[in-house]
């Protein structure tokens, strides 16, 4: 195995050819190995044949054109195709159920197919983001469907992805990565494997190191801003803007408070720190909390459109309202996990109509003018860099009732002739 990846003759596989799959078989493709993408959506399949990435991600049509028209990458939905491969790669969704616990079917499933497919000697290894001792539980699986033996007949690791979207490209390139081998022999050939397109710094540990890092990287970034979000509502009680204070504060040697906001979205960080504690036998009480902080900031910035409504004896029940973003973050069109969907579900039954405008998501309304018109607040819950040069003197003389909330901290100075409230922006 370790000549044919030198030599790049290893034969892989990839399956599941989502965020993270796609841009991760693309990088091979260039590299110079055979790659074959085994995903169960037959569309996805057939686009990526014809050379059409189905995610929105710089440079990737580019790369993508490479990669299938060299030769060097075909998609396919059936399992056949994937047979006797070298190295299998696991890029499957790994989500939540809808009572917070995991979701392992997609990648139980995954692994089922690549345990009947591999042959002695592959290295199988699994990106998608795991509970805690997954990797070794995936192993004894395919031991019992094989009989082969892990860590002596086939090499298994967890190599969990970084990336954020956006940067996918690039972060592939210069991210360091971690490689946690169920043996160390695992980890060095898959960490010989990856230097084939990483320039990045590599360390290798074993698997269930490898999984807690990757989720208590997720999960202090969300007790982190839970912590800021925490510190607006204080803001509020006091009537301080809590951006001034946090500013101020980081201006301490060892202080690095985050960015409270609307809500923590997106695909990894609502799930990553419930992915963390739950196969642990103890309830784990700040993490959880900071989800749940984080998941109350909807709520939040509705307590603030209901005071704004009443300050103007507007009853909430005959209040127009026009919800600026939709997706999770600034300028992408990624709307899972959306704290801007939860506002919505949060209002809607309360007001006579809710409307959104996102420049990045279809289905919404077509401007910024449409979805203002005759509203009586706006609410801002994107930080798309649209949103932070609007003219407000005269989008106001389209509204019924001028109120702002911002959720987002998008708008520096409250525009004249509004009534302007915003999250941590206690003093307004
Ligand atoms: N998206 C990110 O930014 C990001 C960053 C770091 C880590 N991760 C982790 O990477 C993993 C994948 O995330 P993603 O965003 O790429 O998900 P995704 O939903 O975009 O892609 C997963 C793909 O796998 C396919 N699939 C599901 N079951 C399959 C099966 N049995 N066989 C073949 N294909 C199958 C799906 O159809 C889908 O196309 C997750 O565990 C996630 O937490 C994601």
């Amino acid at each position: 195995m370790e000549g044919g990846i030198e030599k790049r003759t290893a034969e892989i596989a990839v399956i599941g050819l989502g965020y993270i799959g796609l841009p991760t078989a693309i990088m091979f493709a260039n590299a110079g190995f055979n790659v074959t993408g085994y995903e169960i959506r037959k569309e996805v399949v057939d686009k990526i044949n014809s050379g059409e990435a189905h995610i929105v991600e710089p440079e990737i049509d580019e790369l993508l054109k490479n990669a299938v028209e060299s030769g060097r990458l075909r998609a396919t939905s059936d399992p056949e195709d994937i047979r006797g491969k070298d190295v299998y790669i696991i890029c499957v969704q790994t989500p939540l159920n809808e009572d917070k616990t995991p979701n392992l079917s997609y990648l139980e499933s995954a692994v089922k197919t690549v345990a009947k497919a591999m042959k002695r000697g592959s290295l199988i290894v699994i990106e998608s983001t795991v509970p805690p001792l997954t990797t070794v539980k995936m192993a004894k699986l395919i031991e019992e469907i094989t009989g082969l033996k892990a860590g002596e007949d086939f090499y298994m690791v967890h190599a969990p992805e970084r990336v954020m979207p956006g940067r996918i490209f690039k972060e592939l390139v210069y991210n360091s990565r971690i490689f946690g081998g169920i043996t160390p022999e695992s980890a060095e050939l898959a960490e010989k494997l990856y230097r084939s397109f990483v320039k990045g710094q590599t360390f290798k540990t074993n698997s269930t190191v490898s999984e807690v890092v990757k989720l208590m990287e997720n999960t202090f970034r969300d007790v982190n801003i839970a912590l800021a979000n925490e510190f607006a509502y204080l803001a509020h009680q006091y009537g301080i803007d809590a951006f001034e204070a946090i500013e101020l504060a980081n201006t301490h040697p060892r202080v690095k408070i985050h960015v409270p906001g609307i809500g923590v979205g997106g695909h990894c960080l609502p799930k990553d720190p419930h992915l963390l504690v739950w196969p642990a036998r103890d309830d784990f009480g700040l993490i959880r909390l900071a989800r749940e902080v984080n998941d109350g900031m909807p709520l939040l910035a509705k307590d603030l459109l209901f005071e704004a409504l009443k300050t103007v004896n507007l009853p909430p029940e005959k209040a127009v309202v026009a919800v600026l973003g939709l997706a999770y973050k600034g300028d992408s069109d990624d709307t899972r996990n959306s704290p801007a969907k939860a506002f919505v579900e949060a209002v809607e039954e309360d007001v006579a109509e809710v409307r959104t405008y996102d420049p990045f998501v279809e289905g919404t309304h077509g401007s910024i003018e449409d979805v203002l018109e005759g509203a009586d607040a706006a609410v801002i819950a994107t930080d798309h860099s649209e949103f932070k040069s609007l003219n407000w003197e005269e989008l106001g003389k389209l509204m019924r009732t001028r109120i702002i909330i911002d959720g987002r901290h998008v708008v520096e100075m409250p525009p004249e002739g509004f009534i302007f409230k915003g999250i941590g922006r206690g003093e307004y």
